[in-house]
């Protein structure tokens, strides 16, 4: 049985005053829970406060994102040893808004922009490796854009970026690898995957584990990110292959986020 995930994304929101508060908020509605694995994954500023604050908790910490290599002279960027050494065990890598593969784009803003953070599958790649080495475990992104799907590709579209996100990991490393399928039009846009169509492009995904790492592929966890509410996650969860949420919206307040873990244990709960 795979232990389901609730993980959120808290992109570029919340100082570290409000990061702290948030958390100790959480850990004290959601300290009893057994069952599911709750991450949440602040700006690289908040990092080691909020770390702090989950102590001794339920509540797990991640990261954003996350260069190659352990040091080196490349200004602006954090390696998989710095995250380790702020209490990180998650990393949330090639994150759509990073591949440049934007849902919604400020009108203002030249199209030049767009792949400003310069994510490609070559980076995913090395980062989710340097990851691995560095005892992390990275949260896998992939997912299509709205003209990728009205054409038609979006399954060739997600084969690719996993194909190319898992070159040269091996079964021995995969004991901590999580994938998260976020079809780009859902993200932050209300308008969440259906929920069998999520679970079909799942089990797409998880067929390419299987092939890829055998037996193994069928433990490693899988989630659905797009828009995950608490009005939505019970329909979603319920599916086979889904293993939780990658979250982004939902995960900045309290009385969002908390439901959908709630939801997540008492539907796995009822499963197992
Ligand atoms: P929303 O939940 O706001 O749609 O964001 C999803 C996401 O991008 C999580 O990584």
């Amino acid at each position: 049985m795979r232990r389901p995930m609730i993980s959120g994304n808290w992109k570029m929101y919340k100082n570290n005053q409000e990061a702290v508060r948030f958390v100790q908020d959480l850990v004290d509605k959601l300290g009893a829970v057994t069952g599911v694995d709750i991450v949440v994954c602040p700006s690289f500023t908040a990092l080691s406060e909020v770390g702090e604050a989950l102590e001794g908790s339920n509540i797990m910490l991640g990261a954003q994102d996350v260069f190659w290599t352990a040091e080196g002279a490349y200004t602006g960027e954090v390696s998989p040893h710095m995250l380790a050494s702020a209490g990180v065990e998650y990393v949330i890598v090639g994150h759509s808004e990073r591949r440049g593969r934007f849902g919604t784009w400020p009108a203002d803003w030249p199209e030049e922009l767009r792949s400003v953070f310069g994510d490609n599958d070559v980076t995913v790649n090395w980062k989710a490796r340097a990851a691995l080495e560095a005892g992390l475990t990275p949260i896998i992104c992939c997912g299509e854009t709205i003209d990728e799907r009205r054409a038609g590709s979006t399954d060739a579209v997600v084969r690719d970026q996993i194909n190319a996100a898992v070159e040269g990991i091996t079964a021995n490393d995969t004991h901590s690898l999580v994938f998260a399928y976020e079809p780009v039009w859902a993200i932050g846009t209300g308008e969440v995957c259906d929920a069998d169509e999520a679970n079909r492009v799942l089990g797409l995904i998880r067929a390419l584990l299987r092939d890829r790492f055998g037996t193994v592929g069928d433990e490693l966890r899988i989630l659905y990110g797009g828009s995950v509410k608490p009005d939505n996650i019970e329909g979603l969860m319920q599916q086979s292959e889904i293993d939780g949420g990658l979250v982004g919206g939902a995960s900045l307040e309290t009385d969002k986020f908390v439901p959908l873990v709630e939801a997540a244990q008492r539907i796995r709960g009822e499963k197992t």
